[in-house]
């Protein structure tokens, strides 16, 4: 159990929020009135939910509300590809077709992999395989994925910490679906809100364990075909604006270490792999309003990761799409090594 014993310090940039202290004392920016302070209430939660600690930021209340946040993940509905459309189209925009390509989505069954998964089918993907810990949401999903776009969705279900498990559904996939050319990493686990000095050790391993080495491993199976067929692919992964810089105000030093890890590895594989042509790249969102984030305590902090952002919300779950299809297709064939943002603008702070 997880020993929160005292109200967070919380402290966030001026022109966005001001101080807030024990017994809310505020520290008046000269940027602001009094009329303006706003009190945003926030939550510190330990992982057995029952110990949260409460406090209030002071926030700049002269700009409108976020978005309000919704209960659960917005759906959308896929569409199917059309080929027909497919010779009308300039050279450029034909590039960011994967027509003929199978991708294998990790953390697929729902959040942002699914979504990606239902942009890669729209842009024409042959197939796609759905890796996922969920048994039925992932079979669900895979179901929901074939009937409206008509291409062959397969869900298995498998722990990407499971090396052998990983590389025995990679030899599958490509025996089911065809030679894999797309893998995006997309599974994925968040502790946020525990202190550093109070983080269970077994928590922690766990943590790095499923976002940085089951995205390796699911990797590395994909990319031993992808160099035994010599066929090149595209590898993604989802990493973080917690991989450069520290988020606030909620404690995860795990989290940030693992997507700093990510990051790195990444660029570690696009040098090893650029010879097979293979191009390893990371998406690093902001907050994206999932149910990674969806915790009832949760709520108050998500406020103020709005206030933090310049666009004044969190991401929609479909809104890493375009990058996804971009970065798996010949649109981004030069690219590789890199780490792209897609975070309503958090990081220009
Ligand atoms: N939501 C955000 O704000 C946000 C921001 C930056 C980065 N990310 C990253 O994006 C990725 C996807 O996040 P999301 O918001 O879609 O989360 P999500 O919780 O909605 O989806 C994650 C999926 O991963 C699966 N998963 C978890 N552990 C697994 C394991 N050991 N083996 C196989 N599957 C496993 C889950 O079952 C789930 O379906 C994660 O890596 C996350 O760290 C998310």
């Amino acid at each position: 159990m997880i020993n929160l014993s005292r109200p967070a310090s919380l402290r966030v940039p001026l022109g966005h929020c001001l101080r807030s202290t024990k017994g809310h004392g505020i520290a008046v920016s000269t940027r602001l009135r009094a009329k303006d302070i706003k009190e945003v209430p926030v939550a510190t939660y330990a992982k057995d939910k029952k110990t949260a600690q409460r406090t209030v930021l002071s926030v700049d209340g002269s700009k409108s509300d976020p978005s309000p946040i919704s209960t659960k993940d917005i759906q959308r509905t896929a569409t199917p590809f059309d080929k027909a459309v497919v010779p009308s189209l300039t050279p450029t925009l034909k590039a960011f077709l994967l027509e003929g390509k199978v991708a294998v989505v990790t953390g697929g069954a729902r959040g942002l992999g699914w979504n990606m998964s239902q942009a890669l089918a729209e842009a024409g993907a042959k197939a796609i395989a759905l890796l996922d810990v969920k048994q039925e949401l992932g079979d669900r999903s895979a179901a929901e994925l074939h009937r409206t776009t008509g291409i062959p969705v397969q869900s298995y279900r498998v722990d990407v910490r499971d090396a052998k498990a990983i590389s025995e559904v990679v030899g599958r996939v490509n025996q089911d679906l065809g030679s894999v050319d797309i893998v995006i990493n997309s599974a994925g686990v968040v502790d946020s809100n525990i202190k550093a000095e109070n983080y269970d050790d077994t928590m922690f391993r766990h943590l790095i364990d499923i976002n940085l080495t089951g995205s390796f491993l699911v990797s590395q199976a994909c990319a031993r075909h992808m160099i035994a067929q010599k066929t090149g692919g595209s590898i993604i992964f989802l990493a973080s604006i917690a991989g450069s810089r520290v988020l606030h105000p909620q404690q995860q030093c795990a989290y940030n270490a693992s997507k700093a890890a990510v990051t790195q590895l990444a660029k570690s594989l696009a040098a090893e792999w650029a010879q097979h042509e293979i191009r390893v790249n990371t998406i690093a969102p902001g907050y994206m309003d999932t149910a990674l984030n969806r915790e009832a305590l949760l709520e108050g902090q998500k406020k103020h990761w709005a206030s933090m952002t310049p666009m004044g919300r969190l991401g929609r779950p479909d809104e890493l799409n375009g990058l996804a299809v971009f970065l798996a297709s010949d649109a981004s064939r030069f690219v590789t090594g890199a780490n792209i943002l897609a975070d309503g603008g958090y990081a220009v702070y």
